[in-house]
C-alpha cells in the first residue's frame, strides 16, 4: 500500500478496544460461572483466535459485533477439543491459555502461525513444569506446537528474570487450580490487567511491589465488562499528532493504566504536552487524549519504564527519528522476540528512509533530525507481517518526502483492522 506525506491531520478518533484486555475478558469469562458480556471488544484477528480456542474447548461464545457474550462454565467446565487449538499470530493466546490447559483433565495441542512457531515458550514451559504441568514442544525447540497434558498442580513462588505479563498471567491462571497459593515476582512491573480483571471476577489475588499472589479455587462469577480503547493503538495517532505540523487530534476513551502509559511519559520527556481530558475509572482508568503538534527532542528510555511501553517502541523510534538530538532505547532486548525482531526490522526500515539509526544488543540509538529539516524520505518498507511495524511506518510516511510503499500492510488486521480508514479520515481523505 502506498502512503504520501501530509500537511493536514485533524479531528477525533476512537481507537478499538484494548487487545490485552479483550483476550482476558473472554478467557476469564469462560472460567467463570454464568454469562459474561463484553462491549468494545477488539475484533482483531488475535482476539478472534482466543474466541476460536475457547469455542473448541466447549464454551459457547456469541459474537454480535457490538457485544460478545461468553457462557462460562466455571473453572472445571472446559472440555477436550476434537482438534488442534490454533492461536494464529497471538502470543498472548498461546501463553495465557497454556497456564489454563496445564491444569485440565485432558490433553491439548496448541499451535499458531509461522511467527508463533518461532517465539520462545520456555518462559512459560519452565514455571508451569515446576508447578507439575506436562508440556512438550513437539519440534523440540521450546516453541509451539505444544502438547499440554493436564495434571495436578502445586503452588509455587516463581522469580521471573523477565518482566512479562504473559508469563505472569500464565502462572497466575495455573495458580487458580493449584494446591496452594502461587506467586510471581518480576524485575519490574508488567501490565496488571490480569490481576485487576481476575479480582473483578472474584479471584483472591493481590500485589505487593512486583509480586502478585493468587489463591486457588475461587468461585468466579460472570461479569459485564467494557473494554477501554487500546493505548497501543492510540500510540500511532499520538505520534502523528506530535509529528505533523499543525496537527490537532482528540483520541477518545483510551486506557491509561499506569502499567501501560509509558508512551505518555516518553512524549513528555521529548518535550510534548498531551492533555488528559475527561478522566474516568471504571475498573481500568481511561481518558481522552488531546495531542497537538510539538517539536520533539531526543531522550533516553530504559529501566522500569520499558515494560510499560514495550509495544510502543517501534512508533517511539519513529518519533525519535524526527526529534532533535539523540534517542537511546536500552534494556529492551525483548523487542527481538516479538511478532518480528523489532530491533532489526526498525533499523532496516528506518535506515531505508534515511534515518541514522544503529542497533544495539538491547535496543537502538537514533540520531534524530530537526523536524523542520524533513527528517525522512519515502522507501519500500517490509513490515515482516508485524502489525506494529506496518502502523509505525504508515505514520512515518506522513512526514517523509516522496512515496512510502508498505508491502505487507494488511497485517494491521491483527490489532486494528480499520487503522488505514481511520488514518485517512483524519488526514482529510476519503476514508475508504
Ligand atoms: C501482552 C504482554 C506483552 C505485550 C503483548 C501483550 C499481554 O508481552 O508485548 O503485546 O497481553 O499480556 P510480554 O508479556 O511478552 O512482555
Amino acid at each position: 500500500m502506498i502512503f504520501q506525506k501530509t500537511n493536514y491531520i485533524k479531528g477525533e478518533v476512537t481507537v478499538p478496544g484494548d487487545k490485552s484486555i479483550s483476550h482476558r475478558a473472554v478467557m476469564f469469562g469462560a472460567l467463570s460461572k454464568g454469562k459474561t458480556e463484553i462491549t468494545n471488544f477488539l475484533q482483531g484477528a488475535d482476539c478472534l483466535s482466543t474466541i476460536d480456542c475457547f469455542r473448541r474447548l466447549g464454551i459457547r461464545i456469541e459474537n454480535q459485533t457490538d457485544k460478545i457474550t461468553v457462557y462460562g462454565k466455571g473453572l472445571d467446565g472446559l472440555s477436550a477439543p476434537s482438534s488442534l487449538l490454533d492461536a494464529g499470530n497471538s502470543g498472548t493466546t498461546v501463553r495465557l491459555i497454556s497456564g489454563i490447559l496445564a491444569a485440565q483433565r485432558f490433553e491439548t495441542t496448541l499451535t499458531g502461525d509461522a511467527s508463533i512457531q518461532k517465539r520462545p515458550m520456555l518462559r512459560v514451559i519452565e514455571p508451569l513444569t515446576m508447578m507439575g504441568a506436562r508440556i512438550e514442544s513437539l519440534n523440540g525447540n521450546h516453541c509451539a506446537p505444544l502438547r499440554i497434558t493436564g495434571a495436578s498442580l502445586k503452588g509455587i513462588h516463581y522469580h521471573s528474570n523477565i518482566s512479562s505479563a504473559q508469563v505472569k498471567s500464565a502462572i497466575l491462571l495455573a495458580g487458580l487450580y493449584a494446591d496452594g497459593p502461587t506467586s510471581v515476582t518480576e524485575p519490574s512491573a508488567s501490565r496488571n490487567h490480569s490481576e485487576l480483571m481476575l479480582r473483578t471476577f472474584g479471584a483472591d489475588i493481590h500485589t505487593v511491589n512486583n509480586t502478585a499472589t493468587i489463591y486457588p479455587r475461587p468461585s468466579l462469577e460472570g461479569q459485564r465488562l467494557h473494554v477501554p480503547g487500546d493505548i497501543s493503538s492510540a500510540a500511532y495517532f499520538i505520534a502523528a499528532g506530535l509529528l505533523v505540523p499543525g496537527a490537532d487530534l482528540l483520541i477518545r476513551n483510551v486506557g491509561i493504566n499506569p502499567t501501560r502509559d509509558g508512551i505518555l511519559k516518553v512524549a513528555k520527556a521529548m518535550g510534548a504536552d498531551i492533555a488528559l481530558l475527561n478522566q474516568k475509572q471504571e475498573g481500568e482508568p481511561t481518558a481522552d487524549l488531546h495531542v497537538t503538534y510539538h517539536p520533539l527532542h531526543g531522550t533516553t528510555i530504559g529501566g522500569d519504564i520499558i515494560p510499560t511501553l514495550i509495544d510502543e517502541l517501534p512508533i517511539i523510534a519513529i518519533m525519535a527519528a524526527a526529534a532533535k538530538g539523540i534517542t537511546v532505547i536500552k534494556d529492551a532486548a525483548e523487542l527481538k522476540v516479538k511478532e518480528s525482531n523489532r530491533i532489526d526490522v526498525m533499523v532496516k526500515n528506518l535506515s531505508a528512509m534515511g534515518c541514522d539509526i544503529t542497533a544495539t544488543e538491547d535496543g537502538m540509538i537514533i540520531h534524530g533530525k530537526d523536524p523542520d529539516a524533513c527528517p525522512l524520505h519515502g522507501a519500500v518498507i517490509h513490515a515482516h507481517n508485524d502489525h506494529r511495524i506496518a502502523m509505525s511506518f504508515a505514520i512515518a510516511s506522513l512526514i517523509a518526502e516522496g512515496e512510502t510503499d508498505i508491502t505487507d500492510s494488511e497485517c494491521v488486521a491483527i490489532s486494528y483492522p480499520e487503522f488505514y480508514k481511520d488514518l485517512r479520515k483524519l488526514c482529510g481523505q476519503s476514508g475508504s
